[in-house]
This record gives structure tokens, sequence and C-alpha cells, in this order.
């Protein structure tokens, strides 16, 4: 099969690496260019444009940033691959989905919504979670892709178009929610005077375990440079969340503050447990 793999990011270009040892004629392309190396050696083409990559292709994978990216490289997708098969793997939230699977049916051109649960390990395992959108024999057409990069026990068909972005953004609205809420709870024990490292291995044990299995190090070293997903990217996904619901989700709201406070203050690229840290220790020179 003739795949375009568009978006080389953390995920993606670990995805891509899938396809590339698959029996497929990949072409890939990055908006930066200098990201394909690993994927040149592989096997794949590395494409100068979006043209270049998806002209000839039968799937297009698009794994890019969000909804705004999608919209500027769907059209240029739709305008040199109609008839094609796009699977986007991007978190853009359902509306949003919804959007790109009417624009390319509108050029004849079938579309799934295929956002992957997992971060970058699953994603170079192959072992993501992947949550689909779309009629029941696009996906199935696209199940073979899919399984490249994801679990094939966990490549589930959620629903119609737009129903996979549904689910995965309930899922990071819960991870931006727990974020922001440790770094309260960090705060609240500065203030308290409690001891930050036994306040951390005591919440490991409470609800916040899940989190603090990945985060504690990052949370202890104060270094969150190690980004697997990264505060922009957290921001971005609770503001569709807030943008998404008819209802006031106060909780998500101020979550969405907290990473917005972490981003102006210069983290936007660091791992999203940087909004926890900047919450907990935000304001920590002027009260000691
Ligand atoms: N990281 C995770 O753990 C994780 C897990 C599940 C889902 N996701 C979702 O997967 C997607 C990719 O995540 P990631 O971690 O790989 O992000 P990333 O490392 O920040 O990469 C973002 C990608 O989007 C591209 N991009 C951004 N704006 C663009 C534009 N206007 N036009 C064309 N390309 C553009 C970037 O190109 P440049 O290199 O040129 O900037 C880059 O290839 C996001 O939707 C994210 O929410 C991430």
């Amino acid at each position: 099969m003739k795949v375009a793999f568009l978006g080389l990011g953390r995920m993606g270009a670990a995805m891509a690496a899938h396809v590339a040892r698959a029996d497929h004629e990949l072409t890939v392309w990055n908006r930066t260019p200098g990201k394909a190396g690993a994927l040149v050696e592989l096997g794949a083409r590395e494409a100068t444009s979006v043209a270049d990559a998806v002209t000839g292709a039968e799937m297009v994978v698009l794994m890019l940033f969000g909804p705004d990216a999608v919209r500027e490289v769907l059209s240029e997708v739709l305008a040199h691959a109609p008839g094609s098969f796009v699977v986007d793997a991007t978190t853009n939230g359902p509306a949003a989905a919804r959007e790109f699977g009417a624009l390319c049916a509108a050029s004849g051109t079938r579309y799934v919504d295929a956002p992957v649960a997992g971060t970058v390990k699953p994603a170079t395992d192959g072992t993501l979670g992947v949550l689909v959108g779309g009629p029941e024999a696009d996906v199935e057409a696209a199940r073979p892709l899919l399984e490249l990069w994801g679990d094939p026990a966990r490549v589930l068909r959620i629903g119609e178009i737009g129903s996979g972005s549904a689910l995965k953004l309930c899922i990071n609205q819960g991870l931006g929610v727990v974020a922001a809420g440790l770094g309260e709870s960090l705060r609240l024990g500065r203030d308290l005077g409690v001891d930050r490292d036994l306040l951390l291995t005591v919440l490991s044990h409470t609800a916040y375990g899940w989190y603090l299995a990945q985060k504690q190090p990052m949370l202890q070293s104060g270094d969150y440079s190690a980004t697997t997903f990264s505060v922009e990217l957290m921001a971005k996904d609770l503001a569709l969340a807030v943008e998404g619901s008819d209802s006031d989700l106060a909780v998500t709201r101020a979550s969405l503050g907290q990473a917005q406070q972490a981003l102006a203050a210069g983290h936007g690229g660091e791992d999203y447990a940087a909004i926890t840290g900047h919450l907990a220790d935000e304001g920590a020179a002027d009260s000691s």
C-alpha cells in the first residue's frame, strides 16, 4: 500500500516507524524538515511538501498538533489526493473530527478519527490504544494500518466519526485535572509545612497513584525536560474540552488556567508534569 505519514513529532515519528518496517511504500513529511532521518534509514522517502507526500497515496495518516494544524494540512491533502483514505490520529476533539470527516466526504475521500491512548513508549512498542470513529467498513479498512502502532486488542471502533475523539478528550481532561489538582495538593502541603518528598510518597498511594508512578521523579528533581506529552498539548486538550462542552466545566476551566500559567512561564515544551510543579512552586520564593 502507498502510505503518506504527515507529522513526525514525538508520537508521529514513533508510529511511522512501524509503517516503514511493514511491507508498505511509505512517504513521510514534517513541517520542519530534518526529522525523517531514522525513517529514511528504514526505507521511507522524505517528501518536501504535503503535495509531494500525498500525490498517489492510498492512505494518508495525520499526526499533527491539533485541529488548526489538521485544517491547514488537510486542505492540501484533499487538493492533491482526493479519493484517498485519511486516518487522522491527531487529538482534535469531536467537533473538528466531524468537520474534517465532512470535508473529506465532499471530495470522495474516506476519513476516520483514530486518536491514540498512550504515550511515546507504547507508540515505539506498537502497543497504543486506538479509539476509532467512522463507519464500520472504513474502520475495518483502516485496521491493518492502525494495528501497526496499536495493540490489536485495543484498536476499538467507538462509533461514528468524532466518537473516538470524544472519548480521547475525556481521557485527557482527566489527566489535566489530575496534574493541576496534585499541584494544588503540593502547594497546600508546602503552606502547611509538610515535607515535599514525604508528601509525594504518601500521595503515591492515593488517587494520584497512577500519575505519580510516572511523574514522581520529575516532580522530585524539578526537571521536566524529558517530555513525553507537553504542557502545550495539554493546554490544547483542556481548551478543546472546555470549548467542546455545553456545560460549565469549572474544574476543567481552572485546570486549563493552570496549564496556561505554566505555558506563560515558559514551560510549553516541557512535560505536562511541569503544570503540577509550576503550581506547587509558584510564589515559593516570596513566602520563604
Ligand atoms: N505525546 C503524547 O504522549 C501523545 C499521546 C497521545 C496523543 N497525542 C496527540 O498526538 C498528536 C501529536 O503529539 P506529539 O506528542 O507527537 O506532538 P509534537 O511532538 O508536539 O509534534 C507535533 C507535530 O505537529 C506538527 N505541526 C504543528 N503545527 C503544524 C502546522 N500548522 N502544520 C503542519 N504541522 C504542524 C509539528 O511539526 P513541526 O515539527 O514542524 O513543529 C509536529 O510534527 C497531538 O494531537 C497530541 O495531542 C500525544
